[in-house]
């Protein structure tokens, strides 16, 4: 059994799809740990995205290796993808993507009803206990459009954690937040790390919740470095 939770091993990424060959990440190795709250930054445009998209078996890389504890998943089926992204990744993005016509409760719902694994009492109890971890139990009826910015990236998040991910990957989560908002997030993300002890790879501008980080990381000319200092 692996101490890591994910590794990538000379993770590679060309774009051909648009004609001419764009190398977006050159062999990137990296390794992350149970418990680690992780931030990788790096210039706009250089593959943080890429590689979040990857390592959330949302995309194929064109060479190298992803493996979630020792297990490779870079040439698994997209059933095999799918089956393990539902059920052990969570996902925050920029954009909240949440259901408009459902409230805050029943999006956060969504990820273990496809699941399909919990009584529908099971599902509602973890549900209510989330959104009252976000600090949203009396949003329960809000549908997205009635809550704030900040109050729906507080749903995606507890919607991420519904299924008990091994680890939560987020992609510049804060990125359309007013300062107070991501201050909320950035302490929301840090008391999940320390209290549930849950893993998470958050990429980010903000250099409040980097300095929250266990482990921080750079992305430069296609690979990640850990950052010292
Ligand atoms: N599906 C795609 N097809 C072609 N090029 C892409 C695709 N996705 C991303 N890219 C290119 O890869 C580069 C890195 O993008 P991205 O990973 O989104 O960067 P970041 O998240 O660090 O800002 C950009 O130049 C972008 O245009
Ligand atoms: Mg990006």
């Amino acid at each position: 059994m692996s101490d890591f939770i994910l590794e990538t091993k000379n993770l590679t990424r060309v774009f051909e799809e648009t004609g001419e060959a764009l190398s977006i990440l050159n062999g990137v190795d990296f390794a992350l740990k149970q418990g680690e709250f992780a931030v990788l930054t790096g210039a706009s445009g250089s593959g943080k995205s890429t590689f979040l998209n990857l390592i959330g078996l949302l995309d194929t890389p064109t060479a190298g290796e992803i493996l979630f504890y020792g297990k490779n998943f870079s040439r698994a089926t997209s059933e095999e993808k799918d089956a393990y992204h539902r059920k052990h990744i969570g996902f925050v993005f920029q954009f909240h993507h949440l259901l408009s016509e459902f409230t805050a409760f029943e999006n956060v719902c969504v990820p273990a009803r496809i699941l399909n694994e919990k009584s529908f009492a099971e599902i509602k109890d973890r549900a209510m206990y989330l959104l009252e971890t976000v600090g949203l139990k009396d949003r329960l009826k809000h549908l997205p459009r009635e809550l704030s910015g900040g109050e729906r990236q507080r749903v995606a998040v507890a919607r991420a954690l519904m299924n008990e991910p091994a680890i939560v990957l987020a992609d510049e989560p804060s990125g359309n937040l007013d300062e107070k908002n991501a201050e909320m997030l950035n302490e929301l993300f840090s008391k999940l790390n320390k209290e549930f002890n849950q893993t998470f790879l958050v990429v980010t501008h903000d250099e409040r919740l980097a300095n929250c980080a266990s482990k921080r990381y750079i992305m430069t000319h296609g690979k990640i470095s850990e950052k010292v200092g």
